[in-house]
């Protein structure tokens, strides 16, 4: 197993569209590995793989208290969303920085485990948000892209001048 490097926002390897996963290898076993271990080291509750630059449809997340029920998506579609509901949201891609984001109250998912079955499962509040969240970086989106113009430069140059200063 290994630590993943996250990318930071506003760096433009973010905006990579990933392509769906044909192969479910030995390959596609250890990425998903790697990517528990980085999140649960970050520490986070979802990575989407490309946060660590691999353009995959890959998502793992956990929800729960205990940090033990991670949950994998590969390949994940909404296939179905009702209500809306405002959720403070951060990224281990846009470190700690939070801002309130408007998504499904609930989803349905449609995905296939790490073995390729196909599965849908409903979720809701906070599996619902990070879902919705971690699909946005499949498709090169992030959450800062919901803010305002004037919140997006403040976040940028804020993060570029870290990591100017930790270079
Ligand atoms: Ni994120």
């Amino acid at each position: 197993m290994a630590l993943l490097d996250i990318l930071r926002y506003p760096d433009e390897r973010l905006r990579q569209v990933a392509k769906p996963v044909t192969e479910f290898n030995a390959e596609l076993k250890q990425l998903v590995k790697d990517m528990a271990q980085t999140m649960y080291a970050a520490p986070g509750i979802g990575l989407a793989a490309i946060q660590v630059n691999v353009t995959k449809r890959v998502v793992v997340i956990d929800v729960s208290e205990e940090h033990n029920q991670l949950q994998v998506f590969i390949n994940p579609v909404i296939t179905a969303q009702s209500g809306e509901v405002s959720t403070e949201e951060g990224c281990l891609s846009v470190p700690e920085i939070y801002a309130a984001v408007q998504r499904a109250e609930t989803v349905t998912i449609a995905a296939q485990d790490i073995n390729g079955k196909a599965f849908s499962t409903e979720a809701d509040a906070l599996l619902a948000v990070c879902i919705q969240h971690e699909i946005d970086h499949l498709d090169g989106k992030v959450f800062v892209d919901y803010l305002s113009r004037l919140k997006q430069n403040r976040i940028r140059k804020k993060l570029l001048k870290e990591a100017r200063e930790a270079a």
